[in-house]
Formats: structure tokens, sequence, C-alpha cells
């Protein structure tokens, strides 16, 4: 474990000698199988993998659960001890933010950023753009790791590396989920054993839109209509349902073959996010068909 940017660089400068490639997985900590199979993924793009665990208050929204965000060390050194991860690095918030989070260098994605979670969640993705720029600038890796699970995240990234010419390859890693479907996530800690019954119906319902997709049904506005009605009679609140083009999340021309379904409901106190993907390849350059 590294909390310093000076041992880590040290770290970096050894691994560089040696020609070795860098992976980074960042994260936000409270690891569970789905960070992990990030770790083994950007293992094997880099011969190094640095996981990056920093709870980044400029991405929680006013009375979000920044202070109550699951927090759990021991373990999740435990378990990236197991995934042999070369490295966790802990920043704290004086390393990210050397001049103070108020006077802080930002970096925002116009566009991509304004409809769904960005709708939802004013600036989240400001904060996870502009500190993920940092962890890259600290860094430095040839490869970075991020998961579907947060489709529109990784969307983001990927479109800020290229726009900011990075020097970096972005990978996508597939959803790791619960045996009934639930996509992981540390807040799903946040669950009453009721709602943790219904929480999977968020992925049958986006897999059943996908099957319609499937064998041919091109009514959009009609299937998340459905979708949003039938989540909503099983005690979910939805904040959005959509099928979008998998490139940009614009609505699907005729000859759009990659979409994705997306969507984000709230069920208690939690906040889910899932979506599936049809057609494309999402570490291809070839989403658009
Ligand atoms: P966090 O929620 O900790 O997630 C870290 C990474 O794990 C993200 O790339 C996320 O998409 C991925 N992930 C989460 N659940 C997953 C699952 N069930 N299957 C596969 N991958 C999964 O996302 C963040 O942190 C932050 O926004 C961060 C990128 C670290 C910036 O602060």
């Amino acid at each position: 474990m590294i909390r310093d940017k000076a041992a880590l660089h040290k770290q970096l400068a050894e691994w560089r000698h040696a020609r070795e490639r860098v992976a980074i997985v960042p994260t936000m900590g409270n690891l569970h199988a789905g960070h992990l199979s990030l770790v083994r993924l950007a293992q094997q793009n880099a011969e190094r993998v640095v996981v990056t665990l920093f709870v980044n208050p400029t991405q929680f929204g006013d009375g979000e659960d920044f202070e109550a965000y699951p927090r759990s060390l021991k373990r999740d050194t435990r378990s990236l001890e197991e995934t042999r991860a070369d490295v966790l690095f802990i920043p704290d918030i004086e390393t990210i933010c050397p001049f103070g989070i108020e006077h802080a260098t930002r970096v925002a994605v116009p566009g991509l950023t304004d409809e769904f979670c960005g709708a939802c969640r004013p600036g989240h993705f400001d904060g996870v753009t502009s500190v993920v720029t940092r962890l890259f600038s600290i860094v430095q890796p040839e490869v970075a790791v991020f998961g579907q699970k947060d489709y529109q995240q990784q969307l983001i990234i990927r479109r800020m590396v290229e726009d900011l010419s990075l020097p970096l390859k972005i990978v996508t890693a597939p959803t790791v989920r619960e045996a009934d479907g639930l996509a992981m996530s540390s807040r799903n800690a946040y669950l009453s054993d009721e709602d943790r019954q219904i929480a999977p119906a968020l992925y049958k319902t986006l897999h059943d839109v996908a099957e319609k997709l499937r064998i041919g049904e091109r009514n959009y506005d009609e299937l998340e209509d459905r979708a949003t009605r039938s989540l909503a009679e099983s005690s979910f609140r939805p904040e959005y349902f959509a099928v979008r083009q998998a490139l940009d999340l614009r609505e699907p021309d005729l000859n759009c073959n990659a979409v994705v379904v997306l969507a984000a409901v709230r069920l208690g106190t939690a906040r889910l996010i899932d979506n599936i993907v049809l057609g494309g390849n999402l570490n291809s350059n070839e989403l658009d068909g």
C-alpha cells in the first residue's frame, strides 16, 4: 500500500526501467468481485497493475452519500493481495488537489455528460473526469480499466482521452453480477432485505427489452415507456430508461448497429444503475457498425 506520491513514483520508475507496462484501475474502494475482475483484466493488458482507492468528494452532490460511502480498507487490502495487484495507491486529498478543491483545475466533457446520470446528478461527471485526469497524470499508465456497469462514465472517459490525446488505452470490463442478475455495486449494501429481493428485476427488465430489440422491435419510445411503467409497478422509482446508440448515447438512427439499453432507478435509499449493450464490442472502435 502506498499513500505518498514520491514513493509511488519511485516504484513506477523501477518498472519503467524494466520496460514494464503499467495499468491503472481507479476505484473508490469497498471492493467486490466486479472491481477484482477489472484488476484481472488489467493484468492481461500490462505487466504491472496499480489500483487506486480514493473516495472522490467532488463527484458526490449535496445530500449524497460521501460521508456514509462504505469504507473497508482492511478487506480491500486483503482482496488485492489475493488478486496479486502490484500496488494499492491511496492518495489523500492534498495529494490529489495540492491547491485545495476550490482552486483545483477542472476537466469537463460537455455534451455526453448532459443526460442520464449527468442530468440526475449535476456536476457528478465533472468530478469524475477531473479526478481521473489527475490519477492518470500521477500514475501515467499505458492502460486504464473501467467497468461497463458505469456505461456513461466509461464512454465519457474514452471521449476525454481521445479529445485530449492522452497517451493511454481505455479497456472496458464486462459487468459482474450476483447469481440472480443484480449488478454488483458497493451501494447494494444500502438495500433492505426486502428491496434486495426486488432489485434483480432491474436487470430482468433490461434483459426483456434487449430481447425485444434482438427480434427486431424498433419502437424505442414504446419499449422505454413500457419498461418504465413495469419498474414503477414493482416499487422502483425510475430516473431514466433509454435505448440509445452505444457509441454516443444519441437516439438510434436507422443504420445504427450497436445500441445500449441503460437505466437508473431508486429503490428505498439506494440508487441502482445497469445497462446491456447489443451488437457491438466495447473495446473496438466499431460500436457504430
Ligand atoms: P467505483 O464505483 O469504486 O468503481 C470503480 C470501477 O469498478 C469503475 O470502473 C466501475 O465501473 C467498476 N465496477 C463497479 N461495479 C462493477 C461491476 N459489477 N462489474 C464490473 N465493474 C464494476 O466508478 C468509480 O468508482 C469512480 O467514479 C472512479 C472511476 C474511481 C472515479 O472516482
